[in-house]
């Protein structure tokens, strides 16, 4: 059956990965038709919008895509683009597994987590005022909809993946509302599933202090927008940093895949960034549309790669000394 995939490249390292990936899933024997759409700050120059419509109209039409990082800048500028297509397109969820990987020497080798984290409300929103001169304002925003939608969903996805434990991280000591609504629509979204999944709440911060310690006790993660933000690059560096943890964002009628990761100015056009992320992404959404056997090929393919820990194939950041291109083409090596 052939897949039509908006592509979107994105900034920074986003065209490498994203071409690699492109070339991993077409190897794989998928019939996948790409439309390469632009995103972000090289949409600003040729389109005039970092998020043009086209390209917003084109995932919603398709209801699918692989998108590459994009940049935001820090401080002043244009808003996330990332913010913005979530919102637009209503991709409520955001999924993020995050699993010790073979041959990745880290402090764990038994890291088998699903973050997921709510992608529309909460202080992430970036709904800021100044009030008066020399006062700011920033609004965290929780609606009983949002909080009751992002608890249904993960204990949905837990259930169909036989998952047996969610925590919710936390600050409803703080804020008492906000947070507190959160934990309310959590734990009635749980009573109806409290015969097959377990369920914990941790204030965040010691959530995070017992995640670093022993993330074996932890199984899915529940949490609002930024905390999810935080604690999704926290998880990934238990398991080799954020070259290795791909994501999904899912919405009623449209998904789009991306990796945890940002556009990595620092490694741009070098050509080592690492393309795993984006190519496990890549797996994510072949599963989705039920291509589960050519999935399962890539996933065993790079799985393959990283056991021979060949340094000459890996990139740098899990301790090899090759290129995006040596990786790459090894895992489609492996494919065949
Ligand atoms: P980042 O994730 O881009 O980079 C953090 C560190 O991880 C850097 O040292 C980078 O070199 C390294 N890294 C990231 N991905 C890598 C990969 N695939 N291979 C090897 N090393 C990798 O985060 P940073 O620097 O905070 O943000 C840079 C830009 O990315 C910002 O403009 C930010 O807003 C944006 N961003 C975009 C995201 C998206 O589009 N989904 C997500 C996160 C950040």
């Amino acid at each position: 059956m052939n897949h039509i995939v908006c592509l979107l490249p994105g900034d920074g390292i986003g065209p490498e990965v994203t071409t690699a990936a492109r070339e991993v899933i077409d190897a794989s024997g998928v019939d996948v038709e790409w439309v390469v759409l632009p995103v972000g700050t090289t949409a600003l120059e040729f389109c005039g919008s970092v998020l043009p419509a086209r390209t917003l109209a084109a995932i919603e039409g398709h209801g699918l895509a692989l998108k590459g990082p994009t940049t935001t800048p820090v401080g002043s500028g244009h808003p996330s683009i990332n913010v913005e297509l979530r919102k637009r397109l209503n991709l409520f969820a955001a999924v993020r597994p995050v699993r010790s990987l073979p041959g990745i020497k880290t402090r764990f080798d038994n890291v088998d987590l699903i973050i997921v984290r709510e992608n529309t409300e909460g202080l992430y929103s970036g709904i800021e005022n100044e009030v008066v001169e020399g006062v700011v304002q920033s609004l965290k925003i929780a609606t009983t909809k949002g909080c009751s939608r992002i608890a249904r969903f993960a204990f949905d996805y837990a259930a169909s993946r036989n998952r047996k434990k969610i925590t919710v991280f936390h600050k409803a000591n703080i804020m008492k509302m906000s947070d507190g609504l959160f934990l309310r629509c959590a734990r009635k979204v749980q009573s109806q599933y409290a015969d097959r999944i377990e369920y914990d709440e941790m204030i965040i911060d010691n959530g995070c202090m017992q995640l670093v310690r022993d993330p074996s006790k932890f199984d899915v993660l529940l949490l609002e927008n930024l905390y999810g933000d935080i604690v999704s690059d926290l998880a990934a560096g238990l398991v080799g940093g954020l070259g290795v943890v791909p994501g999904a964002n899912f919405g009623k009628s449209c998904a789009v895949f991306e990796a945890v990761h940002g556009s990595a100015p620092d490694i741009a056009r070098q050509g080592i960034a690492n393309p795993l992320a984006c190519i496990m992404s890549g797996v994510m959404l072949l599963n989705y549309v039920g291509e589960t056997a050519a999935a399962t090929k890539i996933r065993n393919a790079y799985d393959h790669v990283l056991q021979e820990a060949n340094p000459e194939t890996l990139t740098p950041d899990i301790g090899g000394t090759g290129t995006t291109q040596s990786f790459t083409e090894a895992i489609i090596r492996a494919l065949m």
